[in-house]
C-alpha cells in the first residue's frame, strides 16, 4: 500500500520549516531520533526548539500518517457502511491521525486532541487552522498527560497512535480502562512494528478483550490467536518522502517502507471471519505460499495453480490484505 500525505498537508507542513536552514534541520533530525532512542527524560526533552517540530514534521509524520491510514482503512474495509461521529485522539502529536481519519471519514463532526507537548499542540492546531475541512479546522486540542487525564465524553472512535511507547508500563493499563470506557464504538492503536511495539499492541488487546471488547483487525478470532515468542505480527506501508524529508533523514531514495503493529477493537464484533496476509506471498512455480492468520490461528496455506479463481486472487494479494481462502475453492 502506498499512502501520500494529502497535498494540503504537505504544504502545512512544509511551512514548519520556514526560517530553518537545511543544515539545521538536518542536525535537528539526528538529534530527535537519537533522544527517541535514547528515551527522553524531563533533562532532555525531546522537542527542544522550533526546529525540533520540523524535524518531526518531515521526518516521521509522513510515516505515522501512513501507518496510521493503514490502520483506519483496514477498519474502514471491515465496516464499510460505519460513519464516526466523533473522535478522540490520544498523544495526537501534530495531528496525523486526525488528518488521517478526516480523509477516510470526511462526515467527522467533532475531534478531540490531547497532547502533554505544548509546542506539537501549538503546531498541530495550526496546521488544522490550513484546512476547510469543519471537523479538523474547530478541532478542540487539549494540552494533558494521559496518565492522569480525565476522559471526558464520548467518541465513536479512539486512537493511540505511536503513543503506548512512551508511557511507562505501569501506567498503561489504567489508561486504557479509562480510554475504553470514552470509546463508545471502536479504538485504533498503533505502535511501530518491533516487537516490542508488537507486543504493547498485545498486551492492550487482551486487555481490551477482557473488558468486553472485540478484535476487528487485523485478525478478528475468537479467542485471540497467540503469535510464537520470536515473532511478531506486523505490516509495512510505503510512502513517497518529499525533498524535505530526504534532507532530514539524509536519505537518497525517494520512498521509505514504514513497518508497523496494529489492532482495531470494537464493542460488538463482526459479523463475518476472515484470514489476512502476515508476511510478503512467496511465489514458486505454479503456487502461492500465504502465511496467514485464520479464525483457527497461524497457517501457511498454499495455493496451486490448478484452483483457477482462488489462484488468481492469491497472485493480487499483498502483505496486509484480506484473503478469503476458508471458503470453498471455487
Ligand atoms: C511519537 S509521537 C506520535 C504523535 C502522533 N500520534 C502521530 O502518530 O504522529 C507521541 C506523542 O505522544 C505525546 N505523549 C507522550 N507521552 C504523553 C503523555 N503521558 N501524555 C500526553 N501525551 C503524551 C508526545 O508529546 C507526542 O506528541
Amino acid at each position: 500500500m502506498l499512502v501520500e500525505l494529502p497535498l494540503h498537508l504537505r504544504r502545512a507542513l512544509e511551512t514548519q520549516r520556514d526560517g530553518i536552514s537545511d543544515a539545521e534541520l538536518a542536525r535537528a533530525t539526528r538529534a530527535l531520533s537519537d533522544r527517541y532512542r535514547a528515551g527522553a527524560t524531563d533533562a532532555d526533552p525531546l522537542l527542544q526548539s522550533q526546529a525540533d517540530i520540523a524535524a518531526y514534521a518531515a521526518y516521521r509524520v509522513p510515516a505515522t500518517y501512513a501507518a496510521t491510514f493503514a490502520a483506519l482503512s483496514a477498519l474502514r474495509e471491515v465496516r464499510p457502511d460505519w460513519q464516526p461521529r466523533s473522535l478522540l485522539d490520544l498523544g495526537a502529536g501534530l495531528g496525523s491521525g486526525m488528518w488521517a481519519a478526516s480523509t477516510l471519514w470526511p462526515g467527522i463532526e467533532r475531534m478531540v486532541a490531547l497532547d502533554a507537548e505544548p509546542r506539537m499542540i501549538a503546531a498541530g492546531r495550526a496546521l488544522c487552522t490550513t484546512t476547510t475541512h469543519p471537523a479538523l479546522h474547530s478541532a478542540s486540542w487539549r494540552q494533558s498527560d494521559l496518565v492522569q487525564a480525565e476522559l471526558n465524553g464520548s467518541f465513536d472512535l479512539s486512537l493511540l497512535a505511536y503513543v503506548l511507547g512512551e508511557i511507562e508500563p505501569e501506567s498503561i493499563g489504567q489508561l486504557i480502562e479509562r480510554v475504553w470506557t470514552a470509546t463508545t464504538d471502536a479504538l485504533v492503536v498503533i505502535e511501530p512494528g518491533t516487537p516490542d511495539g508488537f507486543r504493547r499492541v498485545e498486551r492492550l488487546r487482551d486487555q481490551v478483550i477482557a473488558l468486553g471488547g472485540f478484535e476487528l483487525a487485523p485478525c478478528p478470532h475468537d479467542p485471540p490467536g497467540r503469535v510464537p515468542d520470536h515473532d511478531w505480527t506486523h505490516f509495512s506501508v510505503r510512502l513517497p518522502r518529499s525533498r524535505t524529508h530526504r534532507l532530514a533523514k539524509d536519505a537518497e531514495l525517494n520512498y521509505e517502507d514504514e513497518k508497523f503493529s496494529y489492532v482495531v477493537l470494537a464493542r460488538a464484533p463482526l459479523e463475518r471471519t476472515y484470514s489476512r496476509v502476515v508476511r510478503h506471498p512467496q511465489v514458486r512455480k505454479g503456487h502461492i505460499y500465504l502465511q496467514l492468520c485464520t479464525k483457527t490461528g497461524a497457517q501457511t496455506v498454499v495455493v496451486s495453480k490448478r484452483e483457477g479463481a482462488r489462484y488468481s486472487r492469491a497472485r493480487k494479494v499483498a502483505w496486509g490484505d484480506i484473503f478469503e481462502w476458508d471458503d470453498p475453492p471455487e
